[in-house]
């Protein structure tokens, strides 16, 4: 019995200092990350000082400066402490941006002269870019009315994005998956595309730019195909794309004037 305990207790005793973070973090460019984290130590013990350091700044242990956040020193304002002396170091970086990717520790001091305790390993954040990548049906050439395409906001650190926020030439769009889908393209959504994290304008990704061909590219497509095949066929053909081209230019005429009158 006294021999199970005593292999118990160096285990009990590590125990009582730790610091708990969080997985890696995978981080927006100009978005706010809350690190979550805990920490315990044996109950005699007060805290004095709270301490983050960066290992991109700092290294070991970090036992001297400089560190991201002091307890007892003026911090940057991107770093906030939202933890207490207690048992929550959680610390709150606003505005990240890719230098800010690097290895986070949380040191503390106790009221004790030389017990101190940093977290080691600490917690890895990533910073990148939001993107805005496309998928469409037709693999090679341009893509034509009646084609399918995909645009995906993406960060290329992590797995699906919780909701977003898309826009059109600047112009918010009402769709907050991450995910636009176009099953059947036309010339009216060509335009600029980018997404942003919900209520973070802060992380906008750069534009994609959509073009679509107008109606009159696909008939065009339609004459070298058929012209493969018979005479007869072409003629038909001929007709067939006059007749939507007529149609076309009608339709094209009364929404130039929809526009027109609208503009007035
Ligand atoms: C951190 O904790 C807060 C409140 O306890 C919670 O709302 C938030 O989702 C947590 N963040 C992560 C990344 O776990
Ligand atoms: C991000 O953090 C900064 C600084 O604390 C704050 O001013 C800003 O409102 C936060 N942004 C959001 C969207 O919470
Ligand atoms: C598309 O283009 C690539 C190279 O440019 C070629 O390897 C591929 O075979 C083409 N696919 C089709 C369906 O033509």
């Amino acid at each position: 019995m006294l021999q199970i305990i005593l292999l118990l207790l160096p285990a009990v005793v590590s125990d009582q200092w730790s610091v708990r973070y969080p997985p890696s973090i995978c981080a927006a460019r100009g978005s706010n990350v809350t690190i979550n984290c805990t920490f315990t130590y044996p109950p005699e013990n007060d805290i004095k000082q709270v301490l983050w350091c960066s290992m991109r700044l700092n290294k070991g242990k970090c036992h001297y400066q400089p560190y991201v956040y002091d307890s007892e020193a003026n911090n940057s304002q991107s770093f906030q402490y939202i933890g207490d002396k207690t048992s929550d170091c959680s610390l709150l970086i606003s505005n990240i941006n890719q230098a800010h990717s690097a290895e986070y520790r949380f040191r503390f001091i106790t009221n004790k002269e030389i017990v101190r305790w940093t977290g080691d390993p600490g917690v890895n954040i990533s910073v990148h870019d939001l993107r805005v990548s496309m998928c469409r049906s037709r693999e090679n050439g341009s893509t034509i009315p009646g084609d399918s395409l995909i645009l995906s906001c993406t960060l290329n650190c992590s797995g699906k994005l919780a909701e977003v926020q898309w826009f059109k030439n600047g112009d918010p769009i009402q769709q907050s998956e991450p995910v636009l889908t176009f099953s059947r393209i036309t010339a009216k959504d060509s335009g600029n595309y980018s997404c942003s994290l919900r209520n973070f304008k802060t992380t906008l990704s750069e534009e994609f730019t959509i073009y679509i061909e107008d109606v009159a590219g696909s008939p065009m497509v339609l004459i070298i195909v058929v012209s493969l095949f018979s005479l007869v066929f072409i003629t038909t053909a001929v007709m067939l794309i006059r007749m939507q081209l007529q149609s076309s230019l009608i339709k094209l005429k009364s929404s130039l004037i929809v526009i027109v009158t609208s503009k007035k």
